[in-house]
């Protein structure tokens, strides 16, 4: 482990965000089991991550407990009231056993009563009319534009609940989450949270939720709180997936040719592989329930591994010319979308807006150019890999 290699994961170095991908390789090469200096063990290889996805004596550490914890420290001094541990208390992904079990076949239920087929379909039409005159533009605004389309459809938002607010919103939420967060950040994530309680109008989904928790105790906060988590999970991943799929498609003038011929079961082969080259989500996190040996090393109960999904999925051991986008990858036991107990509840949901909408897509934007004078913007959070612009005007 550590003191053998020099080579250390440093999400603080320059450039990271723009391309945080050659560093997951040298760790993976030279130093793929590392100890940081919180105690974290991160792990970046596909063998290492995808037993522990998959494992019943890993599991995740509760997101509200870490926040009643740190919230006196948080709030010292502030007028604000503190929100993140209610917000965050229903997160499915943070939560372990029987509530979770019976949270997730809520979700699901009531997720899946939708006909995304049709919403989807709709909102590429629409999202296309949209779009139809601009002479630039930028993508993150495109996908953006589609998935809130998509998202308002079902999930029941008050008039004024705008693109703007659901993205802000959204893109908080998902910072909520990250590995290391400023104190600023965490009081602005807070009031968005307070705020975010205004967002959500009543509406079907809600009653469908209230009625398949018939029987749990559940308070007005417990269903902001799953509100919260079904917008921040279905807007966060799917725009950044669709984002970097669309910029990395458009940019490669043999792919966009390909995506224009394509038959459905070559889109269905190339959005599985768009979804295991983007990994929106980069990292997760995960606790070991009894002492393990990984690859030779031990560590006991309680240790916090934090797990390179990205990376796993960039390993050149499972994964030929990993770094490329194969349109005829044929085995993709990709890691995206998680493993085990917690794979991701709206993968579906996810494969099919790639599915329906990357074809009309990428027909609608040949006709523009990226535009190499503006430079592309990355986000800067480590857990979620986000485009934040990539410009292309009309050619
Ligand atoms: C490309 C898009 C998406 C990606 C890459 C993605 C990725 C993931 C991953 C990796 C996890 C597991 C996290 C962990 O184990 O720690 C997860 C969980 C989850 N995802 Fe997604 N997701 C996507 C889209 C969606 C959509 C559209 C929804 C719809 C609401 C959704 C809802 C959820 C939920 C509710 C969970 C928690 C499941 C549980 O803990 O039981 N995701 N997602």
């Amino acid at each position: 482990m550590d003191g053998k290699s020099t080579i250390k994961w440093n999400p603080f170095a320059p450039d990271y965000f723009i391309d945080p991908y050659p560093i997951y390789e040298l760790c993976r090469q030279h130093n793929p089991i590392q100890k940081d200096s919180f105690g974290n063990i991160l792990l970046f290889k596909y063998r290492d991550v995808a037993p522990i996805l998959d494992s019943a004596d890993f599991e995740v550490s509760s997101l509200a407990t870490y926040f009643e914890s740190k919230e006196s420290y948080i709030f010292k001094n502030s007028p604000q009231c503190p929100f993140l541990a209610k917000t965050t208390n229903k997160w499915l992904m943070y939560l372990n056993g029987d509530i979770h079990r019976k949270l997730r076949i809520v979700l699901g239920k009531v997720l899946f009563s939708y006909n995304y087929d049709k919403l989807i379909q709709e909102a590429v039409k629409d999202c296309i009319r949209h779009f139809e005159d601009f002479k630039e533009l930028d993508i993150v605004d495109f996908s953006k534009y589609f998935i809130y389309h998509i998202l308002s459809q079902f999930i029941g938002l008050k008039d004024f609940a705008s693109l703007e607010k659901v993205v802000e919103f959204s893109n908080l939420a998902a910072k909520s989450q990250d590995i290391f967060v400023s104190k600023q950040m965490y009081l602005k994530i807070n009031e968005c949270f307070i705020e975010g309680k205004g967002l959500f109008a009543e509406s079907n989904f809600k009653s469908k939720l209230i009625r398949e928790l018939d029987g749990l105790e559940f308070e007005e906060d417990d269903y902001y709180s799953l509100l919260a988590v079904t917008l921040m999970a279905f807007f966060e991943t799917s725009k950044d997936n669709l984002t970097i799929t669309l910029y990395t498609i458009l940019s490669n003038p043999n792919l966009k040719e390909f995506v224009i011929r394509a038959d459905q079961k070559e889109i269905k082969l190339l959005t599985e592989e768009c979804i295991r080259y983007v990994s929106p989500l980069q990292f997760t996190v995960r606790i070991n329930k009894k002492d393990v040996t990984i690859f030779g090393q031990h560590f006991s109960a309680g240790t916090r591994f934090v797990l390179g999904i990205a990376s796993a999925n960039r390993d050149e051991e499972i994964f030929d010319f990993p770094d490329e986008i194969n349109p005829n990858r044929q085995v993709n036991p990709h890691l995206a979308f998680g493993g085990g107990t917690h794979l991701c509840l709206g993968a579906l949901i996810a494969r099919k807006e790639i599915e329906f909408g990357l074809k009309p897509m990428v027909k609608f934007l040949q006709k523009f150019d990226i535009d190499s004078t503006q430079p592309l913007e990355w986000g800067n959070q480590i857990f979620m890999r986000t485009l934040e612009s990539a410009k292309i005007t009309l050619r």
